[in-house]
Order: C-alpha cells, then structure tokens, then sequence
C-alpha cells in the first residue's frame, strides 16, 4: 500500500521535474531538484512550538537549508504544542502547494486529517524527530538514535555511581516526556535497559515507588510540570541536602524536564555540590549553562545543522524520484498495534554525550553556540 502511494508520488514528481527542467528551471546546486528561478517548489514545514529553543534551531536550519537548495519554504510552528494549530497549518501547506511535507508532530497519533489530505494530493511526508504514528502516509523518517540517547542517560548514571563495584543502595528518581510523543519509549526504554538491573537488584532503589514510564511521564515536556512533580516527590520522601534522604540520582529524558527538576532542587536548598547526577537532553543554552555551574550533571547534544541537513537530501531524493539515503530499516514501526509491521525507512543521525568536560569542544568549537550565549 505505501509502495504503491510512493510509486504515485514519484510519478507526479518526475513528471514535475520534467517540466521544469523544460522551462529551463534547475538549480545550480547539482542534485537538487529545485527551481533557481521561475516558480520555485514550495516545501512545508512544521514545527511543534515555539517556546523551546530547539525547535527554533530546527526550524531555522531547515528553513535556511532548504532555501539555500532553492526551495520556497512555508515554515510554520503550532503556537505552544498546540494539536488542532499544527492540523490547521498542515492543511493550508496541502491547499497552499507544498511538494513535500517536513513534519515535527505534537502528538504522534493526531494528524490523521490532514495525512490523509496529503496523500490524496499526493504529497510526500517526512517525520521530522518524532515519529507519527498509525498512518500509511508517512514516507521516511529522520531523526537521532533515540535509544542511544536514552542509553547514554543510563549509562552516565550507572558509571557516575560506579554500580558495578558499589553495594549502594541509591536512590534515583525517573522522568521523562510527553506521553504522546513516540521518542519518550525509546529515551526511557534506552534508559532503563541500563538502569533497571540495578533498580531489580536493590542496588538503585526509586524512593517515591513511581518506577513505571507512566508516572515518569511529563506531559509537554514542561519545566512547570516537572517542577511540580519533583517537589512533590521531595516532601513525600523527605530527600534533603542534609538530615534527611539523600537523593544521589535522577533520570530525565531531556533538558526542559531537567530544568524544572534544578528549579525544584534548589528551591528545597539543594547547592552545587549537593545535586544529584541529572541527566538532559538538547544540550540547551539553558542547561548548558547549569552545567556550568554544577546545576546539572550532562546532557545529549543532537546536531540540528546534522538534521536539518540530512532531511534537505531527502526533500531533494525524493523530488527527483530517487530513494533518500537511509540507515534503519528495522525499529520505527509506526503502527505498533498491528499485526502486520509498517516500518518506516529511517535516517538516524548519531547523538553525543556532553558534560562540563567537553561542552567547548562540542558546542563552541563546533560553531553551535557562541562563549557569550553562554555566559550566566
Ligand atoms: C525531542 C527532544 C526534545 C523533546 C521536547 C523530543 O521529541 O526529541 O529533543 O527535547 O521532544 O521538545
């Protein structure tokens, strides 16, 4: 069934690009398929939010990546994660003209609409980051190794606390993500795959009992949200700097989790110093900068400029009817409850580890963020 419905997109594609080559249209970028005068094709993409600073990153890569390969771009982000603002835009981009789809989902599993418009017109979609789930209309996908970031998370702390020579016991407490958003099983099962030996041999204990994804889990990865639920968790266990539980680690799947998590900390008079390990994800100016100040332990550093780059040779593969370079055949299956696999053909770009130790390098270095922009 997507064979057939990429066979179709093909076919209006190549004959797309047929005419324009006969108008004389053509990059000068060899390879890609869009127009360097004349009608430019336009390429819609859309972003969950404005409010976190990764997702203007990505937005603002794709955006320029895309122009510079001679695209019209029709950027758009969905207010704060706001589902029926997202469905309303990717229906305009379908009615507006868009060849191709770049799609960061609120909600996995709440497109449906407007994926179905994009398939009648015969629009291409790529997931961008997060897969969206139970739809035949999704092309490809790319995004990071999410497992792998959820297994860096893990392991950090398993190293950190040195659990393989130590009796312990520690206590660790877990968060993660919105539980609509795909990632959030791959983070957390990348990370209690490393984690949860320890927890089932005693040797890492979760003092609050609330051990499974679902209580882990922070609805619109909010730094509020989780503020509130590990402030919660510290009255009820009594975790405090001194004379009372020591807190030695705690899991969270990314930075705005982690953020809420610091804020909570310090406000029950925790100092650097007396933090437990917390782990991030974004490696976010913000969390970069408590790091910095010992506020937080690491973080997950993913590239955009990789994958925003990555996903313009697949907006150009596929317009020029050719198959997008990918790397994963086997774990993005968007219809899980299926018998019947519908596995997405992926690209998966590799994230880093980043700690105090090699956040210069990994970020001033390499051109991502200025000395300035991260001064507190
Ligand atoms: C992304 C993370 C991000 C989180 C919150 C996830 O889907 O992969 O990088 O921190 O959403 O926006």
């Amino acid at each position: 069934m997507k064979k057939r419905f990429l066979l179709v997109c093909l076919a209006i594609v190549m004959v797309l690009s047929l005419s324009l080559s006969a108008c004389g249209g053509g990059s000068d970028d060899e390879g890609s398929a869009a127009a360097s005068d004349g009608d430019k094709i336009k390429v819609g993409v859309s972003m969950p939010t404005k409010s976190l600073q990764r997702w203007n990153q990505d937005g603002d890569n794709m955006k320029k990546e895309l122009e510079a390969a001679g695209y019209e771009v029709d950027l758009q982000y969905a207010g704060d994660n706001e589902v029926p603002k997202q469905v309303q835009q990717l229906e305009d981009m379908i009615s507006g003209g868009c060849k191709v789809l770049v799609i960061a989902a609120i909600e996995g599993d709440s497109l449906s609409t407007p994926l179905e418009q994009a398939k009648e017109a015969g629009v291409p979609v790529i997931a961008y980051d997060r897969l969206i789930m139970n739809s035949d209309a999704v092309s490809y996908y790319a995004t990071f190794d999410n497992t792998l970031v959820g297994e860096l998370q893990g392991q950090y702390i398993v190293d950190q606390l040195d659990l393989e020579n130590q009796d312990g016991p520690f206590n660790i407490e877990l968060f993660t993500g919105d539980p609509g958003d795909n990632n959030v099983n791959f983070f957390f099962g990348g990370a209690m795959s490393k984690l949860q030996p320890y927890i089932d041999s005693g040797k890492l204990v979760v003092q609050s009992g609330e051990t499974k994804q679902a209580n882990a889990a922070i609805e619109g990865w909010s730094s509020e949200k989780s503020q509130a639920r590990m402030e919660n968790i510290i009255s009820k266990v009594g975790y405090a700097p001194s004379g009372g539980v020591k807190l030695d680690a705690v899991l969270s799947s990314n930075d705005s989790v982690a953020q809420g998590i610091t804020q909570a900390l310090l406000n029950a008079g925790f100092s650097e110093g007396e933090f437990p390990y917390l782990t991030g994800q974004d490696c976010d100016v913000t969390s970069v900068k408590n790091m910095i100040k010992g506020l937080q332990s690491m973080s997950v550093f993913k590239d955009t400029r990789t994958l925003a780059s990555k996903v313009v040779t697949m907006v150009d593969a596929i317009l020029q009817g050719s198959e997008p370079d990918i790397n994963d055949t086997e774990t993005y299956d968007n219809d899980p409850s299926d018998d019947v696999k519908n596995i997405i053909p992926s690209f998966l770009c590799e994230p880093v580890f980043g700690d105090i130790n090699n956040y210069k390098e990994l970020l001033i270095d390499s051109g991502y963020y200025t000395e300035e922009e991260l001064e507190s």
